[in-house]
């Protein structure tokens, strides 16, 4: 299946020389969701995973969909204020400011395996928050997956430097 095909681009979007790479035409698709999921797993498949984290907002979809069809639980990765419970916070940079992601402190317990889940890798700076926060559970992040990867803009290189193995269905050069 032409998973790249499924995805809908818009250019300049929501910048001038943004070529916006939209999941939302894929998601809409009952064969290439399927399709993606069980890609997305395939990977994994004898490696102990005790927990999917999914990065809000179109990470919840994608990772919920890899929790469920490995029938292990699910954490959210959440922006600054929406979670109700303790949190622990790590700052990351986007292009212009920065702004904070979230998880519940008990989220993850000590020694968990954890698979960080998100639509996309661009800079990295958004799944690195992600992977020092789980890290300051002493949880063990096992990889992180993507539907899509731009590698231009360097992601893949800052989380394996960290350690993490990336995976991603598709590149976007
Ligand atoms: C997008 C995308 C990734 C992140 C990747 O999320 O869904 O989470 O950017 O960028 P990075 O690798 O440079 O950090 P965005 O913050 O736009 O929010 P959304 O998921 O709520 O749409
Ligand atoms: N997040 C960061 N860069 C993006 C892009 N080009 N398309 C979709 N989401 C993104
Ligand atoms: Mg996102």
């Amino acid at each position: 299946m032409d998973i790249k095909g499924l995805i809908r681009t818009i250019p300049d979007y929501p910048k001038p020389g943004i070529m916006f790479r939209d999941v939302t035409s894929l998601w809409g698709d009952a064969r290439g969701f399927r399709r993606v999921v069980d890609e997305l797993v395939q990977p994994y498949a004898g490696t102990r995973i005790d927990k999917v984290a999914g990065i809000e907002s179109r990470g919840f979809v994608i990772g919920g969909a890899v929790a469920h069809q490995l029938s292990i639980g699910f954490v959210p990765v959440r922006k600054k204020g929406k979670l109700p419970w303790k949190t622990l916070a790590e700052d990351y940079a986007l292009e212009y400011g920065h702004d904070t992601l979230e998880m519940h402190v008990d989220s993850v317990k000590p020694g968990e395996q954890v698979l960080i889940v998100d639509d996309l890798i661009a800079t990295g700076g958004t799944v690195e928050a992600a992977i020092k926060l789980v890290r300051r559970m002493e949880g063990v992040v096992v990889g992180c997956a993507f539907i899509v990867d731009l590698p231009d803009l360097g992601g893949r290189k800052r989380i394996e430097a960290l350690d993490v193995p990336v995976f991603a269905l598709a590149s976007y050069e």
